[in-house]
């Protein structure tokens, strides 16, 4: 949720701060802060709002040293004020965090019984303040990180910076991403890889409860228990070229239309298209034994589990639980011994999914994960590790991540049905088949950008919008209106189209835009007669379906969209990207901020 980047370095570090935190401005946007030692003394600087405040402080006021800290906040605890932005500091030591402290009133109000002065509202400052007086007293570094992280509730990943020790930091992960860097005489610390990059490929990742000391020589890292432990160092591979967007106006824009090259990367490493096959990486456990699924997700991850839910029960008959994960745990589940828990996440670290990912664990579930970070916690707790092919996502709101997660969970229920004897090779064949025409029909639904773009603003104005899809296009439903409400700030909701007449068709009227998710096929006539309900009552409607839908249901509409007529199975693929594009035309024209909306970050590392 936060991004956090620290450095003991041979050569001034404020540069280099301020352009890992720009690598981790999706993480969070609110406020921003850098801290290094110079002169024996802490020093520090932070802004409010975007990144570019604070590089226009660092330009009025240069930070000097050669080891320091930095920050990108999303708020938890506090408002996105300068005082509440990290690094929090004492006269001894300044910390950045990542998570929360969920102990932390206690915490405070026992460090203020003994005199301690509070200059925030975070949750953060109470770990500054148990660490500088332990330090006071004579600990050193270590001493004092090592008796006041037992005390720590919650999730937390630290970078932590002393004044009497300005060649050394100390970070500490528990429930949030943390990983070293080794440079050539210089150590990194950071929220990801990718934040490291320009510094160092060298990358070790911090297991659960682990600590960190980091000096110019390396890092010594502690288990939870304090003993000494080696975590391996591999190659990170994410490029050090700052990320851009190319010839687009928004990173949202460059994910949409990346959709079609990004989908085919990902399914070649799922189709043998010579055999005609549906092809997972090995795993060593019966695919075939598996009796129900239990998908566990957020936001758009979750609609993708939806959409594959349908798509398991109905190729290979197998029963689909799904959860949104912030839910899942607390509803004491009934998950019988070695069934299948498949959990998409996006980023790998979303905090709930992570949880959740654990308690199937301790329900001794089969772990298999969908993911598009492949070094995330997720990937690495996972049993059955499926990447999507997505390449680094900017925007906030989902757009590539998603379609990939289609792709790979389009394969996984191909592949469970063939090994549960449901899939005859001549309908394996017809599924890759259709699968591998998905990036020409998406490409084909990208030429109507521009109509789509002519449309935008007859939703502009609407103060709410609903979706209506059924079967798997109720999920779609479901997405359009996240994406519409997530980047535009217009209240929309997603029905189910059948459901519509038992509550929302009272919003029913001309100020109200219905988009209609209707490709031809079985559901088609219930959806329109759905959409002429809503029709009938005044509602303006956009129908997004194919040439044989529009004719027959177009009449009337607002707008229509025509998608090329494609197999079921892709149609959640294709009918992705108009919603993607009605949404970002429609965000464009509302002049919001696209790829970092307000209140939201992109990686959810708190609960
Ligand atoms: O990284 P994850 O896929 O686990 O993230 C889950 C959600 O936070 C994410 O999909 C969110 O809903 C997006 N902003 C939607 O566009």
């Amino acid at each position: 949720m936060c991004g956090i980047i620290g450095i003991v370095g041979k050569e001034e570090v404020a540069d280099r701060l301020l352009d890992g935190l720009r690598r981790l401005e999706y993480r969070g946007y609110d406020s921003a802060g850098v801290a290094s030692v110079h002169d024996g003394a802490i020093e520090r600087r932070r802004a409010e709002g975007k990144l570019a405040n604070l590089a226009k402080e660092l330009v009025a006021e240069p930070l000097p040293g050669t080891t320091g800290i930095a920050h990108t906040r999303w708020a938890t605890h506090g408002a996105p004020t300068t005082s509440n932005a990290h690094p929090h500091a004492t006269q001894e030591v300044a910390l950045v965090h990542n998570g929360i402290i969920e102990n932390f009133k206690p915490l405070r109000e026992e460090l203020i019984a003994r005199g301690r002065h509070f200059d925030s509202q975070t949750d953060t400052e109470v770990v500054a303040h148990l660490v500088s007086e332990l330090v006071e007293q004579g600990a050193s570094p270590q001493e004092a990180v090592q008796q006041v992280l037992p005390r720590l509730h919650g999730a937390f990943a630290l970078a932590i910076l002393f004044r009497r020790h300005p060649d050394l930091l100390i970070g500490a992960r528990l429930g949030s991403p943390l990983v070293v860097g080794y440079g050539e005489g210089e150590t990194y610390l950071g929220s990801d890889a990718l934040a490291l990059a320009p510094l160092t490929q060298r990358i070790a990742y911090l297991d659960e409860g682990d600590w960190v000391v980091i000096t110019r020589e390396g890092a010594q890292i502690f288990d939870r228990d304090n003993v000494p432990v080696e975590r391996p160092v591999t190659l990170s591979g994410v490029s050090g070229a700052m990320i851009d967007k190319g010839n687009h106006r928004h990173f949202m824009a460059k994910e949409i239309y990346e959709q079609p090259v990004v989908v085919a990367q990902t399914l070649r490493s799922y189709l043998r298209r010579m055999e005609n096959q549906v092809a997972l990486p090995d795993m060593d456990f019966d695919l075939a034994g598996v009796r129900r699924i239990t998908i566990v997700a957020c936001g758009t991850s979750y609609y993708a589990g939806l959409i594959a839910k349908y798509w398991f029960e109905t190729f290979a008959r197998v029963p689909v639980d799904i959860d949104v994960a912030s839910e899942f745990r607390y509803r004491d589940p009934v998950l019988e011994p070695g069934g299948l828990a498949l959990f998409i996440s996006q980023s790998g670290e979303t905090a709930d999914t992570l949880a959740a990912l654990r308690h199937a664990r301790a329900e001794r579930q089969i772990i298999a994960v969908v993911v598009n970070v492949p070094t995330s916690s997720m990937a690495r707790e996972a049993d059955l590790l499926l990447p999507t092919h997505a390449g680094p996502e900017i925007g906030v709101a989902s757009t590539k991540a998603f379609t990939c997660q289609l792709a790979v969970l389009a394969a996984l229920a191909a592949n469970l049905a063939r090994v549960k004897g449901r899939l005859s090779p001549e309908e394996e064949a017809e599924i890759v088949y259709h699968l591998s025409e998905a990036p020409a029909a998406m490409n084909d639904a990208l030429s109507h950008d521009e109509e789509i773009e002519a449309m935008a603003h007859l939703i502009a104005p609407a103060r709410d919008v609903l979706y209506l899809g059924r079967g798997q296009d109720y999920p779609m439903a479901l997405e359009g209106a996240l994406k519409l409400k997530e980047i535009s700030y217009i209240h929309a909701e997603g029905y189910a189209a059948g459901e519509m007449k038992h509550g929302p068709i009272a919003l029913i009227d001309d100020a109200v835009p219905v988009i209609v998710i209707a490709p031809s096929g079985p559901l088609f006539e219930k959806t329109v007669s759905n959409m002429q309900e809503v029709q009938a009552r005044g509602g303006k409607v956009v129908l997004i379906s194919d040439a044989e839908g529009i004719a027959a249901a177009g009449d009337g509409c607002m707008a229509t969209i025509e998608m090329p007529r494609v197999h079921p199975l892709i149609v959640p693929l294709v009918y992705a990207v108009p919603v993607q594009l009605l949404a970002y035309h429609v965000a464009v024209a509302k002049g919001t901020d696209v790829d970092q909306p307000r209140n939201l970050a992109k990686s959810v590392t708190v609960e």
